[in-house]
């Protein structure tokens, strides 16, 4: 399906707002400026926090974020059931691969267990791709079986069910550093750190969401999580290769809720007639890039802002909030499992 299918009914938040969606006092009043005051902690939901682009060399904005969020838990006596890990998990040079002292000052330490007492799903970003200076992408699998840690990469794609006692979401990680044809040493005397999946392993990765996807479930949710967005608003833009190979996958199959990082910002866009909510997370802890397209124009909400994203999850709706480092709600709406959405 050709890119401008896709793109051509985009959804700002005006138009979000007047869509036949169930909203809040909010759009009657036709504000787009106020935003939602949810209670934080929804009774008897299971919670998620995550952030994205988050293992930052300098860690001054990454202390911030997990300071708002680890104060923004504790307030709300939020325990989270799980801890996801958009990717970009380490910039710069991981020295010492699985036993570098990153491990325990950036995450053991900086997401302390009396709050994140729960698994640290993990997915790759472009700057895990690296041989900085072995393959973090090793190191970080490696990590993952050591003893007592919450970082939780079983494989570079994997699935999991949420939570893990009467399960609501079918969570499908995968993997979306795409070979982009670019050849992979241009000067023989420099070679690229960088590296991506070779076009076997997108191969093999399609082929197994496929039939991932194809499964009998028993969950109301299925929601997939990766590093690249399909669509953003941010200087990223929308990625052509995922739109090709699996946006179609998430129509079919009625995709919940697509969760991302790698543009510095948090977004919440939406589209007609399709089924997923693709929402952004990408202010974990690295610089901030500027949006490159107006979230009025298509939305409903995008913002350059360093923070966290918070999934509720109940078997009746999902409750999705972007936060900034205050803990103060930039953003939320829910979503039912038959696709109703509220901006609240
Ligand atoms: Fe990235």
């Amino acid at each position: 399906m050709a890119l401008a299918d896709h793109l051509s009914s985009p959804i700002s938040r005006r138009g979000f707002l007047r869509q036949s969606f169930a909203f809040s006092a909010l759009s009657a009043l036709g504000s787009d400026l106020a935003f939602g005051h949810a209670p934080a902690a929804s009774p008897g939901a299971h919670e998620v926090l995550m952030i994205g682009d988050w293992g930052y060399d300098d860690a001054a904005a990454q202390t911030r974020v997990a300071a708002g969020m680890t104060a923004y838990a504790r307030k709300n006596a939020i325990h989270p059931d799980a801890f996801f890990l958009l990717g970009d998990n380490w910039y710069g040079a991981l020295d010492g691969g699985v036993n570098s002292t990153r491990w325990k000052t950036n995450f053991e330490d900086m997401y302390s267990k009396d709050v994140y007492n729960c698994p640290a799903y993990a997915v790759l970003g472009n700057h895990d791709y690296q041989r900085f200076p072995e393959s973090k992408v090793e190191s970080e699998l490696a990590y993952a079986r050591t003893p007592g840690t919450r970082w939780t990469m079983p494989a570079r794609w994997y699935s999991f069910e949420f939570p893990r006692k009467n399960p609501l979401i079918t969570f499908i990680a995968l993997d979306s550093n795409m070979p982009h044809g670019k050849p992979s040493t241009p000067n023989p005397d420099k070679p690229s750190r960088d590296f991506t999946l070779t076009p076997e392993e997108k191969d093999q990765q399609l082929a197994w969401l496929t039939t991932e996807l194809a499964r009998p479930r028993t969950t109301p949710y299925l929601a997939v999580i990766a590093h690249h967005p399909v669509y953003s608003n941010g200087p990223h833009g929308d990625h052509a290769t995922l739109i090709a190979d699996w946006d179609p996958l998430f129509r079919k199959h009625n995709v919940t809720l697509y969760l991302a990082g790698h543009d510095h910002d948090l977004q919440h866009l939406e589209f007609e007639n399709h089924p997923t909510s693709f929402f952004l997370s990408g202010g974990g802890g690295a610089d901030l890039y500027n949006l490159k397209t107006d979230p009025a124009h298509r939305g409903p909400y995008g913002q350059k802002v360093n923070g966290f994203s918070h999934l509720s999850v109940t078997a009746d709706q999902l409750t999705l909030r972007h936060l900034d480092t205050d803990g103060h709600i930039l953003h939320s709406f829910t979503k039912t499992p038959a696709g109703k959405i509220a901006l609240s």
